[in-house]
């Protein structure tokens, strides 16, 4: 077991109508002027944009807003962020939406706290010496950004996409109301419910040991997680299975489902990343598309670790065969995924992927000579032979 430190510092507002708190929240916070960051239509559209500017008024909180932002979160407004933070002396940032919006303004956040170039960090030529504080709104249960010490930020010009993690940049304080998800499409639904349990199976398929606990709370978690899944398939307003998954992200992704074991995996987040900056995929998408490939290029290197998976959260026994019950694992998440209408393919994203595009993903996705995975040490080399068996 290894030595670990659990600090998840952001104070939780869960629950019906607790968006209405947004402005003495801000207020605690002891801020002068407030930007509230935002995407496409969906905040404002549900009212839920106006109501928080009503929470910030009677709170006596000055702010400005900007919108637009969208998924896979683009530098260019972040630069447009941080300058008009500039202009408008902000000391705080709210942000209303999912991981993208949150990332936004984490980025901006940073580029406000700092005197360089905010790609920088994103490209490993510098470290963050702090953050503006930042609070959000959570509309998605997906990237546990609301929790996360990570932002994920793209860069148009060559469509890179990197994240960055630095405890400087949690959120003080998250807004969740599970009501805010009801008018998600079917399709996000799904993408978030995919990307909280990889989360969590990011963290689990690691080669050294794990606290039991942690793997008791990471296997509850991804059970919850496809039980309620398939619950909003048929009914996207039921309050409890919003409720759950709600949860589930935060806890995914704040940290707890790493305690006692290594930090993780990680390289079908790293393989995504590359499939988002090119080609602009849904990242719950993205990340469905290729665990498959994944997993198959790497179990033989533990299979007890699969085995286990396929036991405790499929019920498959295959009379002691590690290696059989691991593969019979594998395929029953994808079929869970492909029952709750995701790819398990880059073809199904809608990306004839070439020759020469999974040269240029494994090339990117290796950037500086880096390797990715910690279950499996995976190299350039690996990461196409992942995407192509992903194809
Ligand atoms: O822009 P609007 O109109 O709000 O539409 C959004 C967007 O199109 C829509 N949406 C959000 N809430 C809604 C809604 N539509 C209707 N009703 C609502 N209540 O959903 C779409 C997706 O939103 P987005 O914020 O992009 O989703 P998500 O939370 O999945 O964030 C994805 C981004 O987070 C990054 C991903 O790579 C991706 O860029 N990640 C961030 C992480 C982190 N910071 O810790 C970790 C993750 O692994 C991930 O990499
Ligand atoms: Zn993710």
């Amino acid at each position: 077991m290894n030595n670990f430190v659990f600090h998840t510092p952001t104070k939780v507002i869960f629950g019906k109508n607790t968006e209405s708190e947004v402005g003495s929240l801000v207020k605690e916070q002891g801020c002068r002027k407030v930007l509230v960051h935002y995407g496409g239509q969906s905040a404002r559209k549900s009212g839920l944009l106006d109501r928080v500017f009503t929470s910030l008024q009677e709170a006596g909180i000055a702010y400005t807003s900007l919108g637009g932002v969208v998924p896979n979160p683009r530098l260019s407004l972040v630069y447009e962020g941080i300058e008009l933070c500039r202009k408008e002396h902000v000391d705080f940032i709210l942000a209303v939406g999912g991981g993208s919006v949150i990332d936004s303004a984490k980025a901006i956040g940073y580029g406000m706290a700092n005197d360089f170039d905010v790609w920088d960090l994103y490209d490993r030529k510098n470290t963050a010496k702090a953050c503006l504080p930042i609070g959000c709104v959570l509309t998605i249960a997906a990237a546990g950004s609301e929790m996360s010490d990570s932002s994920v930020i793209t860069k148009e010009e060559g469509g890179i996409k990197r994240g960055y993690n630095s405890p400087l940049c949690r959120c003080r304080f998250a807004v969740m109301n599970p009501e805010l998800t009801y008018t998600l499409p079917a399709y996000q639904t799904a993408c978030g419910a995919v990307d909280i349990m990889m989360h969590t199976m990011e963290r689990y398929f690691v080669p050294d040991d794990t606290l039991e606990l942690t793997d008791g709370m990471a296997e509850a978690l991804i059970r919850t997680v496809m039980h309620n899944a398939l619950i909003l398939k048929g009914e996207p307003q039921n309050y409890k299975a919003r409720a759950e998954i709600m949860w589930a992200g935060s806890l995914a992704h704040n940290s707890l489902m790493n305690c006692g074991g290594p930090n993780g995996d990680w390289a079908s987040h790293q393989l995504e990343h590359e499939l988002g900056g090119m080609f602009d995929v849904a990242h719950g998408a993205g990340l469905a598309a290729v665990w498959g490939s994944w997993a198959r290029y790497v179990f033989h290197d533990k299979p007890e670790r699969f085995a286990q998976f396929a036991s405790r959260i499929f019920d498959i026994e295959c009379h002691g065969n590690a290696r059989e019950t691991a593969l019979l694992g594998i395929e029953a998440m994808e079929e869970f995924y492909r029952s709750i209408d995701m790819p398990t393919t880059i073809r199904e994203l809608g990306v004839a992927l070439t020759e020469e595009q999974i040269e240029e993903l494994a090339a990117k996705c290796a950037f500086g000579g880096r390797t990715i995975g910690a279950f499996k040490t995976l190299n350039q080399e690996d990461m196409a032979a992942i995407y192509r068996n992903a194809r």
